[in-house]
C-alpha cells in the first residue's frame, strides 16, 4: 500500500506537462479594461467563509514517510498563502493508526488553516466522523474512484451502495461535504443525482491532468488501456455542470496555470483545486522558491483579470469565451 502511494507520486510527476481541453477555449480580448491592478479582488466565498484566493491544494497523499514530507511542505505553502488544503485518502490511517501522523502533520504545521479530510466512496458516516475529528477538519471530501479501482487488478470490485452511504454522510456530517472525482470528470446526470440526495458541493476533478488509469496501467503487466482516455475533461464537466442549478461547483483536474484557474472561474466554478501542480512545486523546489513561484502564479491570475477587465471573480462569469469546434460540438450535444 505504502509503495503504491509512493508510485502514485512518482508517476503523477511525469504527467504534468500535457496539453488539455483548457487550450480549446479562449477569452475575447478586452482592449479597454477600465480597471486598475489595485482594484482586483480575487477573494471567494465558499463553505460559508471568505478566502483571499480562488484556488486550493487538492487531495493527494499520506500514508508513507515520503508522503509525510510532501504533506508537510504542502501545509507550509497553505499556511503562507492562507489556502485550503485537502489530505490524501485517510483510509490507510483507519487501518493502521500509526500512519495517522503522515496526515496530522498538516494540522501541526497549520493549526488554524482550512483543512479538508478525504476518504473514498464506500466508507460510512462513522469512519468519516473519525477522520474529521482526528484532524479537526473544516470540511470533508469523499472521492469517487470506480475507474481507478477497476483499472487495478488488486482494486475494489464492489461498487453497489455508494449513493445511500453518501446520503447518510451528507445528513450526519457537521462540516461541508464535497463529493469529488479523481480525474475522470462528471456528467450532468451524476451532478444531478448528487444534488437529489442533498449534496451541495461537487468537485468535477476532470480529465486533462493527473490520469489514474494511466498511472495504474503503467504499474501493470496487463494494462487496461481502454480507460486511458476515459471520462469528461474538466472543461466538459464544467460545461455539463452549468445545466444543474444550485450546486456549488469546484473545478479541478489538469489546472496547469493561472489561465486555467481563470478559465475555470469564468465557466462557473466557485473554487479551483490543483493537485499535480502543487506536487511538482514542492517536490522540485525548496519552500522559499515555492513561495516565490506561487506568488508569481497569483500575480499572473491578477494580471489576467486586469486584461479581461474583471475586478472580481463574479465578473469573470460574464466574460465572453470562444470555443473550438470540438467543444461547440460537445455543447450542442449536451
Ligand atoms: C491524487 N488524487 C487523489 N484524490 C483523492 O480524492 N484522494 C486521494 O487519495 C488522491 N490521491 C492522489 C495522489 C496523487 C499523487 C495525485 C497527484 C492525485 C486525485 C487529485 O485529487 C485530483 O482529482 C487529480 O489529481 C486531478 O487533478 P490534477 O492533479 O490534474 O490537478
Amino acid at each position: 500500500m505504502t509503495n503504491r502511494k509512493d508510485d502514485h507520486i512518482q508517476l503523477a510527476l511525469l504527467q504534468q506537462t500535457q496539453s488539455n481541453d483548457f487550450d480549446r477555449l479562449k477569452f475575447v480580448p478586452v482592449s479597454i479594461p477600465e480597471v486598475d491592478f489595485s482594484e482586483i479582488d480575487m477573494s471567494i466565498n465558499i463553505f460559508e467563509q471568505k478566502f483571499p484566493l480562488p484556488f486550493f491544494i487538492n487531495a493527494m497523499t499520506g500514508g508513507s514517510e515520503k508522503a509525510k514530507v510532501i504533506n508537510q511542505r504542502l501545509a507550509q505553502l497553505a499556511l503562507a498563502f492562507n489556502l485550503p488544503m485537502a489530505t490524501g485518502s485517510m483510509s490507510i490511517a483507519l487501518k493502521d493508526p500509526s500512519s495517522m501522523e503522515t496526515f496530522s502533520i498538516i494540522r501541526d504545521v497549520n493549526p488554524h488553516g482550512f483543512l479538508i479530510a478525504n476518504l473514498g466512496a464506500g466508507h460510512g458516516l462513522e469512519n468519516v466522523l473519525k477522520v474529521v475529528e482526528k484532524l479537526k477538519a473544516n470540511a470533508f471530501q469523499i472521492h469517487l474512484n470506480a475507474v481507478q479501482e477497476i483499472t487495478m487488478p488488486e482494486g475494489d470490485r464492489h461498487f453497489k451502495g455508494w449513493l445511500p452511504l453518501i446520503q447518510s454522510i451528507q445528513q450526519g456530517i457537521k462540516v461541508p461535504l464535497i463529493v469529488k472525482e479523481v480525474g475522470f470528470g462528471m456528467s450532468q446526470d451524476t451532478i444531478q443525482l448528487l444534488k437529489s440526495i442533498g449534496v451541495q458541493y461537487v468537485d468535477v476533478a476532470g480529465r486533462g491532468g493527473t490520469n489514474f488509469a494511466q498511472i495504474e496501467n503503467t504499474r501493470q503487466t496487463q494494462p487496461m488501456d481502454v480507460f486511458n482516455q476515459w471520462g469528461f475533461s474538466t472543461v466538459e464537466s464544467l460545461l455539463s455542470a452549468q445545466k444543474v442549478k444550485d450546486v456549488t461547483m469546484i473545478s479541478s483536474g489538469g489546472i496547469r496555470s493561472p489561465l486555467d484557474v481563470i478559465k475555470s472561474l469564468a465557466l462557473g466554478a466557485k473554487a479551483v483545486g490543483l493537485s499535480g501542480y502543487f506536487l511538482k512545486l514542492v517536490t522540485e523546489h525548496d519552500h522559499q522558491t515555492s513561495v516565490i513561484k506561487l506568488q508569481q502564479f497569483i500575480d499572473e491570475c491578477r494580471a489576467i483579470m486586469v486584461a479581461l477587465g474583471a475586478s472580481s471573480i463574479q465578473e469573470l462569469t460574464s466574460k465572453k469565451i470562444i470555443y473550438d469546434v470540438e467543444l461547440i460540438n460537445f455543447i450542442q450535444q449536451l
